[in-house]
């Protein structure tokens, strides 16, 4: 027995500090949407080839692993979140043997791949849904959520889809309503079956098996719902809309989110990131906290989109912050994502200024970063003319603003015509600015958005305080969002003006490791400063 002043008391537990961590924790997320990233043969689409042939930008850009958004088989009604085979790749976007030479790149470089999974639906034209909807008798019926029509004939109950309308379609040769929580074209799978869970969690040890780092699992809250099929009641704040209470974040979820987390617990140092889109406390839940144990049982990151969804001022940040950390689970890690492809560029929605404030925000916050391809070069929403719409949200939805084509526009590599994306026509236009705003130009601008990040990523991988330390006094003043960063004996301090005026701050004496405007490197300061407008400060305390 050890002496009692060595036994571990509460207050005593190993902090994060001490914690062995990993690669997931200390690294850096980057998330490239396949069609728009690289196209490598010339149809206008992107693909893995491409991706391979970008590998040592991601390298020099200072990121540590790569979420690829799917790229399976799919007759891409929903451009690949409609998957036909989960184990194997989409003509489109190349063949097996091509991820496993991305997959072999990726690993060679020292970086992580994480796989876009989408467990939810399939395609209306998998294999297992082509046999489901054939008869009622086929021992892949219940696969899918079939149900007999109402009374009347119409929709079993009042569930839509997040794509508009009914989220019922009548199937004619059956006569049976089956659920789609998207397109038609994306039956839902049913998730009580037993046998489609170990028909998924087959195909993710494919995945595992052939080595990749981890799975992003796309609407992981949606994937239940109620087996009693009750109406979703109407939703207390938004007029005319419904609450989701029986098809989205069902109890019965965490048992599925931990039996995958057993699934990759087979195999070392897989992430599980689950995309889910609730409050807080809702979300924290997807941890899978254990209170008998203090395990976690969960997904290891369940996705925290709140930085998109919070009003951007000092204090809102400040509280979301401070709500966020005061809530995880003990042993949690957090996360922060500022961007993906189903959201408004983040330079379109807070401004091109406020797009590096946000930056240094991602890259200093505890938790791993997940960001955005074009991002990192300040990428706006481009344009889209009626003609070029794509995204089927937009078609079923006109003009409610649901399209995503916008903020899914290709990557901006050079100044040639197809922007270094394409020798072709690209799938979607090209930023009408490309010529400026392009990695080989930005790459030559010392103060650019791209030269912000690549500085970002240096300090974040180079400081143990940014990307693995504490962090405390979150507050907001006169618009400026400040926190402090530990680790041992380094202390970091952050000041960001979220507003468009100058501000003026106190600080403690300490040496400028980074401005967002990149001017004034290792300056000492101490005392009154003055803040430029939208410029962000990160300090090493003395
Ligand atoms: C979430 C994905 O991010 C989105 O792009 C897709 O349309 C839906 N899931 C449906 O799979």
């Amino acid at each position: 027995m050890p002496p009692s002043d060595q036994i571990p008391t509460p207050a005593s537990k190993p902090s994060m500090n001490d914690l062995k961590r990993l690669w997931w924790q200390d690294g850096v997320t980057y998330q490239i949407y396949p069609r728009s990233f690289q196209d490598s043969n010339g149809d206008g689409i992107g693909d893995l080839n491409g991706i391979f042939a970008r590998l040592d930008y991601l390298v020099t850009l200072g990121i540590d692993a790569v979420w690829i958004s799917p790229f399976n088989p799919s007759p891409m009604a929903d451009f690949g979140y409609d998957v036909a085979d989960y184990r194997n790749v989409d003509p489109i976007f190349g063949t097996l043997d091509d991820f496993d030479r991305l997959l072999v790149g990726v690993h060679s470089r020292g970086l992580k791949l994480i796989l876009d999974f989408v467990p939810n639906h399939s395609s209306d034209q998998h294999p297992w849904f082509l046999e489901s909807r054939s008869t009622r008798d086929n021992p892949k019926r219940d696969w899918y959520l079939w149900s007999d029509p109402a009374p009347n004939g119409g929709p079993p109950n009042n569930w839509t889809s997040h794509f508009g309308g009914s989220g019922w379609a009548f199937d004619q040769t059956t006569g049976q309503y089956f659920y789609h929580s998207f397109l038609a074209q994306q039956p839902d799978l049913n998730w009580r079956n037993p046998e489609v869970r170990s028909a998924i969690y087959d195909a993710m040890r494919f995945w595992l098996d052939r080595g990749i780092d981890g799975f992003r699992m796309d609407v992981l809250w949606l994937l239940i719902k109620d087996d009693q099929l009750r109406d979703n009641p109407p939703h207390p704040q938004w007029n005319g809309a419904l609450l989701p209470l029986y098809t989205a974040d069902r109890p019965e979820i965490h048992q599925i989110v931990a039996e995958m987390r057993t699934i990759l617990a087979a195999y070392p140092e897989r992430v599980l990131i689950g995309e889910i889109y609730l409050p807080l406390r809702d979300l924290i839940a997807y941890y899978g906290f254990d209170p008998n144990t203090v395990d976690l049982r969960g997904a290891d990151m369940p996705f925290n989109f709140h930085l998109i969804q919070t009003p951007w001022n000092a204090n809102s940040i400040a509280e979301l912050i401070r709500n966020y950390e005061a809530q995880l689970p003990r042993n949690a890690w957090p996360n922060w994502v500022l961007g993906n492809h189903d959201q408004t560029r983040l330079a379109t929605r807070i401004g091109e200024h406020q797009a590096r404030v946000a930056a240094m925000l991602l890259l200093t916050l505890r938790g791993t970063p997940t960001l955005y391809n074009g991002d990192e070069l300040g990428m706006t929403n481009g344009t889209i003319t009626p003609d070029q719409i794509q995204d089927p949200a937009e078609k079923n939805q006109p003009g409610q603003g649901m399209g995503r084509d916008a903020e899914r526009t290709p990557m901006l590599w050079d100044r040639s015509a197809g922007a270094g994306f394409t020798t072709g026509e690209p799938w979607l236009p090209l930023n009408a600015d490309y010529a400026n705003t392009c990695v080989e130009v930005q790459s030559q601008a010392p103060r650019s958005m791209l030269a912000l990040y690549r500085r970002l990523l240096e300090l974040r991988r180079k400081h143990p305080a940014l990307h693995a330390g504490v962090i405390d006094h979150v507050t907001a003043e006169s618009g400026v969002l400040s926190y402090r960063r530990h680790f041992n004996d380094q202390h970091l301090q952050v000041f960001l003006n979220l507003t468009d005026d100058l501000q003026t701050i106190t600080c403690e004496d300490g040496r400028v490791l980074l401005t967002t405007i990149l001017d004034g490197e290792g300056g000492q300061v101490g005392g009154k400063l003055i803040l430029e407008a939208s410029e962000g400060l990160l300090i090493a305390l003395d």
